[in-house]
C-alpha cells in the first residue's frame, strides 16, 4: 500500500482534558508518523471555511461554535495507507458506534464533542493539509 498523509485535527474536549499526547500514543502505536504539528485556536470564520461542506447541516453552526471554543492540534499523519488506517484508529463518529480501543470509544464525550477529525479520501486530505500547513511546514 502507498504511503499518504493525512490531516488530523484534535478537537476542544480533547484538549481541554489534556490528551493530547495520549491521542497522539494511539496514532504512533499503529504506525502512523507525525510529520507536522502545531497547537492553534480557530476563529469562527476559519472553523466555519474548514467545515463549509456541512454548512447545510442542521449541526454546523453548533459543530463551528464547538471548533472555535478552546485551541486545537492540527496535524498531519503519514504512513502506509494513512487516511484509512486513521480513520480506523479515531472509530466511529459517534462514539455509541466505535469499535473499543478506538479514540473516539475511549475519549469522545458525544457525536459533537468526538476528540479528533481525520480526512475522509485523498482528495479530502490534500485540500485539508493545504488549508492548515504550508509546504515548508511539511519536512517528513
Ligand atoms: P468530523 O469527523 O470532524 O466531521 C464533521 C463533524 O460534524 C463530525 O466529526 C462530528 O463532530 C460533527 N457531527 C456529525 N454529526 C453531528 C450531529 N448529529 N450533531 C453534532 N455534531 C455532529
Amino acid at each position: 500500500m502507498a504511503i499518504e498523509r493525512t490531516l488530523s485535527i484534535i478537537k476542544p474536549d480533547a484538549t481541554n482534558r489534556n490528551l493530547t499526547g495520549k491521542i497522539n500514543a494511539k496514532f504512533e502505536d499503529a504506525g502512523l508518523r507525525i510529520v507536522a504539528q502545531k497547537r492553534i485556536k480557530l476563529s469562527m470564520e476559519q472553523a466555519g471555511k474548514f467545515y463549509e461542506v456541512h454548512a447545510a447541516r442542521p449541526f454546523y453552526g453548533e459543530l463551528c461554535e464547538f471548533m472555535a471554543s478552546a485551541p486545537v492540534v492540527v496535524q498531519v499523519l503519514e504512513g502506509e495507507g494513512a487516511i484509512a488506517k486513521n480513520r480506523e484508529v479515531m472509530g466511529a463518529t459517534n462514539p455509541k458506534d466505535a469499535a473499543a480501543g478506538t479514540i473516539r470509544a475511549e475519549f469522545a464525550l458525544s457525536v459533537g464533542e468526538n476528540s479528533v477529525h481525520g480526512s475522509d479520501a485523498p482528495e479530502t486530505a490534500a485540500q485539508e493539509i493545504a488549508f492548515f500547513f504550508s509546504g515548508l511546514e511539511l519536512v517528513g
